[in-house]
């Protein structure tokens, strides 16, 4: 969370610090501020809330002939969302500025320290007290002075540092938290929490590990190991996304157009990975052969959100292609509780951005525990890539809106491809049958974007009667259970209307009480072999007045005795349910919170990558 975006070249600094800091916001979007060099000065721009009134307060500057500056868009952990608490912060002469994304943990200590040395403070952020800190450290040597100073600080830091005595450099740190650079011949060097930023200038990047130190200029890119202070040889990789593919492309929200997205997400991360004459599934980059394979004798799931809710649904195809028993976990939770791995337990983090803060301590806990760690992940190169023994890419492209979509459903192919994997290597299901799960995978892609423009169309006409509901329930069972949890965390996250995912059969356990006449409750209920008891379900929801929206198999009449709002989906294999039916459900969410005139892409309070605990 926060992001961070750092120039230094020909180019003017004001609009490609602006334009980074765009295509960033979705890690947070509290405040923002931007600092940049003139005649020899630091002239720092700072506002609340979103980046739009930072370009209204920044105005005609847009235009000042500086090339050098740092921007920070920023989700608030320590002091309130103010423009006080906005990054850059300054040190006591105003001739240093840092932006930060991360937590320094110990800065109370390390500020009550400085205050006592006469510092003083004009924000309540843990950020504030780095550049004091530099401060205290500082002569006329900034590297040595920010090597000092991050060696007294505990937590998680990737910093970007100027100074007025070197005008024409950045000094940036990484430690836990995600930081790359893009370098460019033509256009000067970059600095960004994340790639799109860099799209607009640059595809050639260098991922900083954690404790490394980069120096930018103009010219040059320098990385150095902050333990030995050695320069070291960073390889320069080229990223495959362009500018464009972070763009609406005409859409009224980045997340209406990843929904419509998806069909490709799917087909590209599935496509050269399963041979359809033979049914062979091939993951070299899993690094797992067959003789590994066999010696798996429990699988655990680690995620956070909606990566959570695709290893849900990954647990009952493992389970049930493999025989190998699977725990789900949020990392939040593995993280902090009793393992019991081996060298046979495999471990599957799942992450979109690779950089979420549980979900890498949970694969570190779990690697120094002997497990193999693969990783389902949408960054090249990320952290969590470069940490696991082997990454599956989802190839879902760069996914802006803050609620995750295509990156989720670009999870389950990815998820269902590895069980197949797995499921071959320990002879589980024949080639034939591998082909024709396969190809139901495949054809899942085809089906979604012959199906979405009915499904917008249906749902746009059922919610007038349940946009402006206070509370929802999503119910689901089996392998659809996880999608009625994934519906319920859409609609809660952009709409902000309560809504909880149950599975049915839980219903009676207490979540009946709540249904009368005023609860809208969505049921999942495709023809499958619990399709009975789902029904029962629904009829018990019935009975007792609840408003029902049902999402089931084409053809089922007996739907429409239940209720009017009916969107009837084809008729899939039963494993292949839980990708399909999660299109009406994000549909839904985006209807009615678009009906409601919420900000679809940037829902209060969330930021997409949470890179803190
Ligand atoms: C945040 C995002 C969610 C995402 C979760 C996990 O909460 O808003 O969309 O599912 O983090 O992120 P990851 O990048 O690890 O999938």
């Amino acid at each position: 969370m926060c992001g961070i975006v750092g120039y230094c070249g020909p180019k003017r600094v004001v609009p490609v610090v602006l334009e980074g800091l765009r295509r960033l916001e979705y890690r947070g979007y509290d405040s923002a501020g931007i600092v940049y060099v003139k005649d020899g000065k630091l002239v720092k721009h700072r506002s609340e809330g979103k980046l739009a009134r930072l370009e209204a307060i920044i105005g005609d500057a847009i235009i000042e002939p500086s090339h050098t500056g740092l921007g920070h868009t920023r989700w608030a952990t320590h002091g309130a969302p103010t423009t006080e608490n906005a990054h850059p912060h300054s040190d006591c002469t105003g001739n240093l500025v840092v932006i930060h994304n991360g937590i320094i943990e110990n800065y109370h200590s390390l500020r009550e320290e400085l205050k006592a040395k006469g510092h003083v403070f004009s924000s309540e952020t843990d950020t504030e007290v780095l550049a004091h800190l530099i401060e205290d450290y500082l002569e006329d040597d900034l590297v040595s002075a920010i090597k000092n100073a991050v060696s007294r600080i505990e937590g998680s830091y990737a910093i970007g540092v100027l100074w007025t005595g070197m005008p024409d450099t950045l000094v940036a740190v990484r430690n836990q938290s995600p930081l790359v650079l893009g370098v460019s011949e033509e256009d000067g060097n970059f600095l960004a929490s994340d790639i799109p930023a860099l799209l607009p200038f640059t595809k050639e990047v260098i991922f900083l590990d954690d404790m490394e130190l980069a120096i930018l200029t103009a010219e040059e890119a320098k990385v150095f190991s902050l333990s030995t202070g050695e320069e070291l040889k960073k390889t320069v990789t080229t990223i495959d996304w362009n500018a464009a593919m972070a763009e609406k492309a005409g859409f009224k929200h980045f997340m209406l157009k990843e929904i419509f997205e998806q069909p490709q997400a799917i087909t590209n991360t599935v496509s050269g990975r399963i041979n359809l004459e033979t049914g062979e599934v091939s993951l070299p980059e899993v690094g797992l052969d067959e003789e590994e394979v066999q010696k798996i004798d429990r699988i655990f799931l680690v995620a956070c959100g909606t990566s959570w809710h695709a290893a849900l649904v990954a647990k009952y195809w493992i389970e049930k292609f493999t025989g190998i028993p699977v725990d789900v976990d949020i990392a939040s939770e593995f993280r902090y509780r009793h393992l019991i791995i081996n060298e046979r337990v495999l471990t599957i983090s799942i992450s979109q951005s690779g950089e979420t803060a549980d979900t890498l301590a949970g694969i570190r806990i779990a690697k120094k525990l002997g497990s193999k760690i693969i990783t389902i992940c949408n960054v090249v190169g990320s952290t969590m890539t470069r940490e696991a023994h082997g990454t599956v890419y989802t190839h879902a492209g760069p996914e802006i809106g803050v609620a995750s979509t295509k990156a989720f459903i670009s999870q389950l192919s990815a998820l269902f491809l590895l069980t197949l994997f797995i499921a071959q290597q320990k002879k589980m299901i024949s080639l034939a049958e591998s082909n024709e799960r396969g190809k139901e995978l495949i054809d899942i892609a085809g089906i979604i974007e012959r199906e979405l423009p009915r499904i917008q169309k249906e749902v746009q006409s059922l919610i007038e009667g349940f946009y402006d509901c206070r509370d929802f329930l999503f119910v689901g069972r089996g392998v659809n259970f996880p999608i009625a949890l994934e519906g319920a965390l859409k609609l809660k996250e952009i709409s902000y209307i309560h809504a909880e995912g149950y599975a049915s059969g839980e219903l009676k356990h207490g979540p009946i009480a709540l249904i009368d006449k005023d609860m809208p409750v969505l049921a999942l209920v495709p023809q499958d072999h619990v399709y009975q008891k789902s029904i029962s379900n629904v009829e018990e929801i019935k009975a007792r007045l609840g408003r029902i929206i049902l999402i089931g198999t084409e053809g089922d009449e007996h739907l429409k005795n239940i209720t009017d709002d009916v969107i009837y989906l084809p008729k899939v294999s039963e494993m292949m349910n839980p990708i399909l039916y999660t299109i009406p459900a994000q549909i839904l969410a985006y209807e009615i919170a678009n009906r409601r005139g919420c900000d679809v892409d940037q829902p209060r309070n969330l930021a997409k990558s949470v890179t803190v605990e």
